[in-house]
């Protein structure tokens, strides 16, 4: 299949690229490298520096054609979302809109939209969240993941255009930054390189789901053909703490220094776990990286990048 992968030179978009690459797809890439970078572009993919805002994202249509799209590229950062919603908008609805009339227009079969169950669920108490869980969003970041998400059913219903929606928990791994969802895995890799001392906020006992980049890339091969017109969690319905998360990083590394505990962030969930049952039984989905498995190959990235 021809695929165009929006946000392809992002940390979870060029891992998908990679893997929709070893599948045999063809792989066009659009990003306008604003997080995103040029290294994680693999030369089998044709890249276009192009901005899913702007109108020249037809002219990509126009000259490839995709059949598919998968949208990654998004402005990602929460706290800037909460600062400056009117950006978080422009990119993640505009830009999903933009997208959408080209998907029409150029008659894409279907588009695989990168959502956050981390964001979406707020506060979830009991058993993990499931995709019937009511939505509590409280940054415009997940406001604005949410009205895309609405976009998409709308156009399917207006257009036919098929969907599938794939809500994350805390993605990590290779090639991620500090700024994103579970950007404590990048900053504690880099502390514990730099022999430095991190440092927790609260006691560091806030659950989050934690899953692993490659596993997410799958649950988007697996979308380029079932699930449509459905929404998917995509975790690992397990929760860790940035406490363990820190100790099993000491343990893998032995690392000797202790973190250093700082005053709470306002507004910051203290649990958030998501179900993956449904993309299990829909999609043959299931996670296959733990956190000590992930955590291992993840500092082990940062170190060769030294
Ligand atoms: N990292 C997580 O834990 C997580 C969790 C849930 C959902 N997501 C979603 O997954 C997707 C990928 O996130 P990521 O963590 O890889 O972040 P990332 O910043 O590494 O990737 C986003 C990519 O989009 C590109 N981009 C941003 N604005 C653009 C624009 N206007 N036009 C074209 N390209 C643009 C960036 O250059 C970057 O390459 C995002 O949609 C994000 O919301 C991430």
């Amino acid at each position: 299949m021809k695929i165009l992968v929006t946000g392809g030179a992002g940390f979870i978009g060029s891992t998908v690229v990679d893997v929709y690459l070893a599948n045999g797809h063809e792989v066009v890439i659009v990003d306008d490298l604003s997080s995103g970078k040029k290294e994680n572009i693999p030369p089998q993919a044709k890249f276009y520096k192009v901005d899913v805002t702007s109108p020249k994202l037809e002219e990509v249509f126009k000259k490839e054609k995709p059949q598919i799209v998968s949208h990654l590229a998004a402005q990602i950062d929460v706290r800037r979302s909460v600062e400056d919603p009117a950006f978080d908008v422009k990119i993640n609805i505009l830009g999903m809109i933009n997208l959408l009339n080209q998907c029409v227009k150029y008659k894409v079969e279907k588009i695989i939209f990168s959502s956050t169950g981390g964001a979406l669920y707020g506060e979830v108490e009991g058993d993990p969240a499931d995709e019937d869980m009511p939505l509590v969003p409280i940054s415009g970041y997940a406001i604005d993941k949410r009205a895309a998400e609405m976009y998409l059913s709308a156009y399917s219903a207006n257009y036919g255009l098929k969907y599938t929606v794939l809500r994350y928990g805390n993605v990590y791994g290779p090639r991620q930054d500090p700024h994103g969802e579970a950007g404590v895995v990048a900053i504690f890799c880099g502390k514990i390189l730099d022999n430095a001392a991190p440092f927790i906020y609260g006691d560091g006992e806030q659950l989050r789901d934690y899953v692993y980049v490659r596993d997410v890339a799958e649950a988007n091969v697996i979308a380029l053909t079932k699930g449509d017109n459905d929404v998917y969690n995509i975790g690992t319905a397990v929760g860790s703490s940035v406490n363990t998360l820190f100790n099993v990083l000491k343990d893998a590394t032995n690392f000797k220094k202790d973190a250093i505990y700082k005053p709470a962030r306002l507004g910051e969930l203290q649990v958030s776990i998501l179900s993956y049952e449904k993309a299990r039984r829909d999609l043959g989905w299931k996670p296959e990286v733990d956190i000590k498995e992930g955590l291992k190959l993840t500092f082990d990235w940062f170190k060769s990048k030294r």
